[in-house]
């Protein structure tokens, strides 16, 4: 077992990836950040004010003026090689990210999820740095086989009705034989070769399939991150729709959790699982109706809501079983919601 010394985050602007980025700056690692800030133009279109990447990098910059900074897309191969030698650890969270962008072009979303995560694997296999890899999969890649598990409403929320899910989803569920979006099918298409390679024994590498994960300097919007995006609408008093009634749940972890069940494997890759599902587990779960009740707690406002019909493939529950992480990464979720959501909305208030 040994801490990653030479640490390259791909998607390092991103929310994932600059927490990452973060992470192992602190701990005294030399760390490269690459990302295209490709997000900086996705969300300068929707709105200046919430553009994730651009804030983020400037972040980086300015608070670990030690940390490399390269803008490089991760679908150019021959960059992407020679970048990776040297390093010891991967943490690839460059993606397209929403599964809307994905159904308009997935030629991009496949380019991007898929093959960019092909190029990863293969320039990770070539490194005589060796350097171990983790994958910010999805558990998008379950499609709709988690809607096939009944639930039941209990007051504010569904649950499942099916007591062999009481502690979530399973690694083991089928990822086949339903419907997909394209960004699910991009995403399990890396998720499977990141697998591959790990139990070929050419990459030491590991998909989490990650459930809903919030956190400071998240800019969510109402295709992707539904955390930040309904707590940054509270706090500037802005009108939300909710698809659906609210009563959906999911199990919501925050980001320096996640990067520390990333650690844990990154740290220590010899014969563990290359996939886990990662979240707040049972014991980390929020509906949406009972999240507006929490932000009205810490904040006194309460946004305008309007209703609107469910998205096509919206799950009524989604909880991840975390039992594997738990035990073959002696991982634990540590931050409590109502504790991150504090950290979020001082964090906000404070930028
Ligand atoms: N945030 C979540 O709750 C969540 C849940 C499940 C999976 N994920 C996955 O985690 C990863 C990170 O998500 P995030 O929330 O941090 O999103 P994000 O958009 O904040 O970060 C992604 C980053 O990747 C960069 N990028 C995109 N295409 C690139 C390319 N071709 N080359 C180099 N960089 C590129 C973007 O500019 C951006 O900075 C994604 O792969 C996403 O699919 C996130």
């Amino acid at each position: 077992m040994s801490n990653p010394k030479n640490v390259l985050v791909t998607g390092g602007a991103g929310f994932v990836g600059s927490h990452a980025v973060e992470y192992y700056a602190e701990r005294g690692a030399n760390v490269t950040a690459l990302d295209n800030l490709s997000r900086v133009e996705t969300l300068e279109k929707a709105d200046e004010t919430r553009n994730t990447a651009a804030y983020n990098w400037e972040y980086i910059e300015e608070n670990y003026p030690e940390v490399a900074l390269l803008e490089a897309d991760i679908r150019d191969q021959q960059r992407l090689e020679s970048v990776v030698e040297g390093h010891d650890a991967i943490v690839h969270t460059a993606g397209q990210v929403a599964v809307t962008a994905s159904l308009t072009d997935p030629r991009t979303d496949f380019e991007v999820n898929a093959e960019g995560t092909f190029n990863v694997l293969e320039a990770a296999r070539k490194a005589d740095s060796d350097p171990a890899v983790v994958l910010a999969s999805t558990n998008k890649v379950y499609g709709d086989n988690v809607n096939e598990i009944p639930v039941r409403e209990e007051g504010s929320r569904y649950w499942y009705d099916d007591p062999e899910y009481d502690r979530g989803i399973p690694e083991t569920l089928s990822i086949d034989d339903c419907e997909h979006t394209p960004y699910g099918v991009s995403k399990l298409a890396a998720d499977l070769y990141v697998q591959d390679y790990a139990e070929r024994g050419e990459v030491d590498a590991a998909a989490f399939r990650m459930s809903c994960i919030y956190g400071t300097r998240q800019f969510g919007n109402e295709d992707q991150g539904w955390v930040a995006h309904f707590a940054i609408s509270t706090l500037r008093d802005e009108p939300l729709t909710i698809f659906g009634d609210g009563k959906q749940v999911r199990d919501v972890l925050y980001v320096k959790d996640l990067i520390r069940a990333y650690d844990a494997f990154l740290s220590d890759p010899e014969g563990k699982p290359a996939v886990y599902n990662i979240g707040g587990g049972e014991e980390n779960t929020t509906s949406l109706l009972e999240f507006l009740d929490l932000l009205e707690e810490k904040t006194g406002s309460r946004p305008d809501l309007s209703f609107d019909e469910w998205r096509e493939g919206d799950q009524k529950v989604y909880v991840s079983d975390i039992s594997r992480a738990r035990e073959e990464l002696d991982w634990e979720p540590q931050v409590e919601f109502a504790a991150g959501i504090e950290r979020f909305v001082d964090w906000y208030d404070d930028r």
